[in-house]
């Protein structure tokens, strides 16, 4: 090829990838992109939520970058959060285009699904029928009260001895969903559940990983033997159990007369076909709910419970106040009920206080519009990817009176007094806002409350307390740590 031809191609090439990731009029600015890369070299995907804050102090609360092909919009501060989830919440009710979610469950089931009828009638039956198993059936109280009692029993084993809470607290939490959904337990040394948990929490790490967002980015990148296709063998294994214990319902179950989750679903399925209506209720739809809240049920939970834990071992003061509480409701009873937080702000600022400062699930699920939507003056077309960064609200400085330490006072008036704070968004907000919220605030204080009044927690070594640095994932979890339980009772 002649000299000039290749510069006049080069040209046409350059002139490409400036059409390609140069924003479009209205869109929200942002750092400039690479061709190709996008923005992904500037970020570090181990914990990419120090470049958003970056970036932000340049281009505001609003803005955009390019995930390789994918442009999305970064929304922080609780003022356009508001806007995104709240007051134009069914605007940007949607869930993006994902590469690597769709090959893994398609867009079935609540939290991928798109925003319409089946995602609609999918939400709705779950939260009706998670608050019906407070009636009739063994309430939620009581399974998440039974099986406080196996983990009290677990961890007397361990008394005085150095433990690392996570396999019990992890398998205590995900029995909870688990009795919800499927009816059952695991034991604490069940191996097979054990894995199984494993790679749930190695997936959940993996989906945020750079292999991940290569994977979204480039569809050429699905077929390379590079590590993302780890989940995909982990999913097969998930998958694999998930199918098993479904099968099992379906051969056992008797018709009218659910149990749990699956059985009030394949009830539902046979009133569908009965009436011969066209419904959104199906096999597929089913597996995928039951995988949906498997994992979005396990995971968060477990991890903002043993954030506790830490906490409460790094913060000896602020243990013994909770712990005075709790016995001084609790009086000579067993333990405490639910409604009994009512009379306990201290210990609910302390929850909240832990849930703001961890931020268990930074990012929240990715949001899309429905339709091309304006935002703070910018237009932001139909599907774009929206990033919504719940972390940024929870350390504001000009929203909190300890932005950068763990303070309940963050919570409390000066009479002691739980306060409501518009910025705390651990669960999200609006149409999409976590679904799990009630089951998940039940779970946290019951478990807490029977902890503390069995055990003083302590540090292991006082002079070098624990490294408190969060794992970033879809979760932010605490590293592995170790602690001493001292018994109480
Ligand atoms: C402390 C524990 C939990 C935290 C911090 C948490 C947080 C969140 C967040 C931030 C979202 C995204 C909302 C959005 O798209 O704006 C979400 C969605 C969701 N969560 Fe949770 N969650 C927790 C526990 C649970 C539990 C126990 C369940 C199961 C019952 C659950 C089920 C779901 C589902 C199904 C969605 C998708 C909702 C939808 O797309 O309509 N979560 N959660």
């Amino acid at each position: 090829m002649e000299l000039s031809s290749a510069l006049l191609l080069g040209l046409v090439l350059l002139g490409l990838m400036w059409w390609k990731w140069s924003r479009p009029k209205g869109f929200p600015p942002g750092p400039p992109a690479l061709p190709v890369m996008g923005n992904m070299l500037q970020m570090d995907f181990t914990n990419p939520l120090k470049a958003l804050r970056k970036f932000s102090k340049v281009y505001g609360p609003v803005y955009s970058i390019y995930l390789g092909f994918t442009p999305a919009v970064v929304v922080r501060g609780i003022k356009d959060l508001k806007e995104v989830l709240v007051n134009k919440g069914v605007e940007f009710a949607d869930r993006p285009h994902n590469r690597l979610i769709e090959a893994i469950s398609g867009t079935k089931g609540i939290i991928v699904a798109p925003y319409g009828q089946s995602w609609k009638q999918h939400r709705r039956f779950t939260l009706s029928t998670l608050r019906n198993f407070g009636l009739g059936k063994k309430s939620m109280e009581e399974r998440i009260c039974e099986e406080s009692s196996y983990l009290i029993q677990e961890f007397k084993k361990n008394t005085n001895a150095l433990i690392d809470p996570h396999l019990v607290i992890d398998n205590a939490v995900s029995n909870i969903i688990c009795s919800i959904v499927f009816g059952r337990r695991y034991d604490y040394d069940d191996p097979t559940f054990r894995d199984i948990l494993n790679l749930v929490h190695e997936n959940m790490k993996m989906a945020t990983s750079v292999w991940s967002q290569l994977y979204n980015a480039f569809g050429f990148v699905r077929h390379l033997p590079l590590p993302h296709q780890k989940i995909f063998r982990n999913i097969k294994v998930i998958f694999g159990f998930l199918r098993k214990v479904l099968e099992e319902h379906k051969r056992t179950r008797n018709p009218g007369q659910p149990q749990n989750y699956i059985d009030c679903y394949l009830d539902e399925l046979d009133k569908e076909q009965e009436d011969g209506n066209k419904s959104t209720f199906n096999d597929e739809n089913l597996f995928t709910c039951v995988g949906d809240l498997f994992i979005a049920g396990t995971e968060t939970t477990a991890a903002s419970l043993e954030w506790c834990l830490l906490y409460m071992m790094t913060n000896p003061d602020i243990q013994e106040k909770c712990r005075e509480e709790i016995n001084k409701i609790r009086g000579d009873r067993e333990h405490l009920d639910y409604e009994d937080r009512m009379m306990m702000p201290y210990t609910q600022a302390v929850l909240q206080e832990v849930q703001r400062y961890a931020s268990v699930v930074p990012l929240g699920v990715a949001h899309a519009p429905i339709k091309d939507v304006q935002l703070n003056g910018y237009t932001i077309p139909k599907g774009t990817l929206i990033l919504t960064d719940l972390s940024s609200v929870h350390y504001d400085e000009s929203q909190w009176k300890y932005p950068h330490e763990f303070n309940p006072e963050n919570f409390l008036n000066k009479e002691g007094e739980l306060v409501k704070v518009d910025s705390f968004l651990p669960f999200s907000a609006g149409p999409r806002s976590c679904l799990g919220e009630n089951l998940a605030r039940m779970e946290i204080f019951l478990f807490f409350t029977s902890i503390l009044t069995h055990f003083k927690l302590c540090c292991p070594d006082t002079k070098s307390p624990p490294d408190c640095t969060p794992v970033f994932g879809v979760s932010h979890t605490p590293k592995r740590f170790l602690m001493r339980l001292v018994p109480l009772t």
